[in-house]
């Protein structure tokens, strides 16, 4: 069975262990807010504008990169969002993307499209 990933309204199915931020780019969604969509690191882990919080299902552990990303601001460890360059799927998730720059917003409704 492959696993689905639910984003904006939409279920997007893919191969298990595919990366999350390419699976959504390729089913044309985006883990990036606005401008982030043409200025980000293309997932290298290293921008922090892909970060997503994951509302339902199981992802592995954070690497290293991911860890130090999220640790650093405006992100912050405590608000328990996940870089969708660094996660893998292996289960069905259901994925919701924050408003700001870098989706930091988590306060906040789910982001437009915009
Ligand atoms: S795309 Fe830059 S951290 Fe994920």
């Amino acid at each position: 069975m492959m696993p689905t990933v639910e984003f904006r309204g939409e279920t997007i199915e893919c191969e298990s262990g595919a990366t999350l931020r390419d699976v959504l780019l390729e089913a044309g969604e985006t883990p990036h807010n606005g401008r982030a969509q043409w200025v980000n690191c293309r997932g290298f882990g290293t921008c922090g504008t892909c970060a997503v919080e994951i509302v339902e299902g199981e992802v592995g552990e954070k690497n290293a990169r991911e860890e130090w990303r999220l640790d650093f601001p405006p992100h912050d460890s405590s608000d328990g969002l996940r870089l969708a360059c660094q996660i893998q799927v292996e289960d069905d998730l259901h994925v919701r993307k924050h408003p700001g720059f870098w989706g930091q917003n988590v306060d906040e409704e789910e982001a437009s499209d915009d």
